[in-house]
C-alpha cells in the first residue's frame, strides 16, 4: 500500500484488504453462531453511502437467510439542529416482529446510530442488533452499544473500502488514514 492524497490531504496506509478480510470473516462467524438459529425474519440494514463494500463483503460469508434493505441519512452533528437526523431513503420493507441487524461502516460521535435505532425501535422490531467495520471509543465513549465491533481505532479520519473524503476515495481496496 503506497501513500495516496486527496485534495492536498496526505493518506498513509492504515488496514490492508488482507486485514479488513480478516476482520470481516470475525463478524461473519460470530453473527453466523448468533442468527443461525433464528426463526422469525432477520433484515440487515446497510447505512448508504459508506458501508456498501462492507455491506456486499459481510453479506456473502453469511450463511444464514435473511433480507436486505438500504437506507440514507442526513445527520446534523455540529450544526445547531446537534444529533438531528433525517432519512433520505427510508426502509421499504415492515420490520415490526424482524430481527434487525445494522450495519455501520464506522460509528464516530455514535449520534447518528443512536438517533437511527431510537427510529427503528419506534416500528417494533423483534430486536436490533448493530454492526460496525470500525469504530472511534475515544470519540463515542460508549454512548452506544455496537453488539459486532470489527475494530477499534484512535480518533483519526480514514479513507477507502467505502469511506469517504469529500465524497471520494471509497475504491480503495485498504484503508487509509490522514496524516495530521
Ligand atoms: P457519527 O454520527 O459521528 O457516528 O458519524 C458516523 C458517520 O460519519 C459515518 O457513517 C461516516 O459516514 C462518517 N465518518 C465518521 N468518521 C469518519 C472517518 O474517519 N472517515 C470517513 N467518514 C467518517
Amino acid at each position: 500500500m503506497d501513500i495516496i492524497t486527496y485534495n492536498e490531504k496526505v493518506f498513509s496506509p492504515f488496514l490492508s484488504k488482507e486485514e479488513i478480510d480478516g476482520i470481516v470473516g470475525g463478524l461473519a462467524t460470530q453473527i453466523n453462531a448468533d442468527y443461525s438459529d433464528i426463526e422469525e425474519d432477520v433484515v440487515l440494514v446497510s447505512i448508504l453511502d459508506g458501508s456498501f463494500i462492507f455491506m456486499a463483503d459481510l453479506v456473502r460469508k453469511l450463511t444464514f437467510q435473511f433480507e436486505v434493505e438500504f437506507v440514507k441519512i442526513r445527520s446534523y452533528n455540529g450544526f445547531e439542529s446537534e444529533g438531528e437526523i433525517e432519512l433520505i431513503l427510508d426502509l421499504h420493507k415492515d420490520i415490526k416482529g424482524k430481527h434487525i441487524i445494522v450495519i455501520e461502516d464506522i460509528v464516530d460521535t455514535g449520534l447518528t446510530i443512536e438517533k437511527f435505532i431510537e427510529q427503528l425501535q419506534a416500528l417494533n422490531p423483534n430486536s436490533v442488533k448493530v454492526c460496525s467495520l470500525l469504530s472511534k471509543p475515544d470519540v463515542h465513549n460508549d454512548i452506544i452499544n455496537i453488539d459486532y465491533v470489527g475494530k477499534e481505532i484512535p480518533p483519526v479520519f480514514v479513507i477507502g473500502y467505502g469511506l469517504d473524503i469529500d465524497g471520494k476515495g471509497r475504491n480503495h481496496h485498504g484503508i487509509y488514514q490522514l496524516e495530521v
